[in-house]
């Protein structure tokens, strides 16, 4: 079968690491006969540069007429702390997310063996976590007006606004999530504050008779982000809100130590988006240091979103492999650093020949 996939690097090692995802699934591609066509499209600086803006018409009509979309990373140092800078290559994100009603950030958060000591909490804490964080992402406080600055500049403000809707379709998913894994679901919200957080909880809550196998436990946000580092493997699935996702999964990543190798998936109404947590590493775009293994698990989660789970499970199995192998960047090696290059090809060929 021929899929076409849009292909957004964008900017720092996006390219970089996007390239080794392409191998990886050209090489699914041929042992599992699929054609991968990959199309290019421009974002982030590199399109602000290029042509003002950083999510094109003519990127965001890609992404509409693919099958999955694979996205580097974003965001360039030099739109930070710069006041003038009329647009940012993040807005080209917001942008992307509100257009193909990306509503659901989905972020697997895991602990590889060989990694534990890379965490920066105790190595006993973090074994065996293996949670999913799972963030509504076009909503909240991220688009809700008003939003703006008084006249004098003195005051301002933004609007966290949800309704019932957004609230039942992102919960819905991840019930379905928890059905699949431990049943366990952690709603999260600051329901003794804001009065969109007790729509969320009221919402959760009416739900919850319609999925009586999953356990259900309402947790209040700052409570959440203390929880996650004390007690990391207590969790399954959790859904929030727009801003509290964007913190506490940033938060979860980091903690397992792995954060060049945890992968993410957006899905929604359109298209879905697959992409690394980890940013554009601008220090190391061009040096062939980055690591690509976030990327190239979030090549596998594309790979099941299209229903190819063989093949999903193959990357997987084939970044196992290199891991077990030492064939890995500066970032996670035990000894000899492999460039993102060589720990491309090594996935490719592994990938071939088993
Ligand atoms: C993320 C990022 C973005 C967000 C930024 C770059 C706008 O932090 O994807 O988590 O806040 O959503
Ligand atoms: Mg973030």
């Amino acid at each position: 079968m021929a899929y076409k996939i849009a292909k957004l690097p964008g900017d720092g090692i996006g390219p970089e690491i996007v390239e080794q995802a392409e191998k990886v699934m050209n090489a699914i591609g041929e042992k599992y006969n699929h054609e991968f066509r990959f199309e290019f499209g421009i974002t982030g600086a590199t399109a602000i540069d290029q042509v003002g803006n950083p999510y094109p018409e003519e990127t965001h009509q890609l992404c509409m007429d693919a099958d999955a979309v694979l996205f580097g990373a974003i965001g360039d140092p030099k739109f930070d702390n710069n006041p003038k800078a009329k647009v940012r290559p993040e807005q080209g994100l917001l942008e992307m997310r509100k257009r193909l009603q990306l509503f659901a950030n989905i972020r697997p958060v895991r602990t590889f063996e060989s990694l534990l000591d890379k965490s920066p909490l105790r190595a006993d804490l973090v074994k065996g976590a293996d949670f999913i964080v799972i963030r509504e992402l076009t909503g909240g406080v991220y688009y809700g007006e008003p939003r703006g600055r008084s006249e004098d500049g003195n005051k301002a403000y933004d609007t966290t606004i949800y309704t019932r809707d957004e609230v039942v379709r992102i919960t819905e998913l991840a019930f379905d999530y928890a059905r699949k894994r431990k049943k366990k679901l952690t709603a999260i919200d600051k329901a003794n504050v804001l009065a969109t957080s007790r729509l969320w909880r009221q919402t959760i809550q009416e739900m919850e008779k319609d999925y009586q196998d999953v356990e259900v436990e309402y947790m209040l946000v700052d409570n959440a982000a203390m929880q996650i580092i004390q007690w990391p493997t207590k969790f399954d699935v959790m859904v929030t809100e727009n801003m509290f996702g964007d913190i506490l999964s940033d938060e979860s990543s980091v903690i397992t130590g792995s954060l060049g190798m945890l992968p993410s998936a957006s899905i929604g109404i359109h298209t879905s988006v697959f992409e690394p947590i980890h940013g554009s590493f601008p220090q190391g775009a061009g040096k062939d240091i980055a690591n690509p293994l976030a990327t190239v698990l979030s090549a596998a989660m594309l790979l099941e979103s299209l229903n190819l789970v063989e093949e999903a499970r193959k990357v997987e199995a084939a970044v196992d492999a290199s891991m077990n192998a030492g064939v890995v960047t500066q970032d996670i090696t035990r000894g000899k650093a492999y460039g993102t290059k060589a720990v491309g090809d090594w996935l490719a060929n592994y990938i071939l020949k088993s």
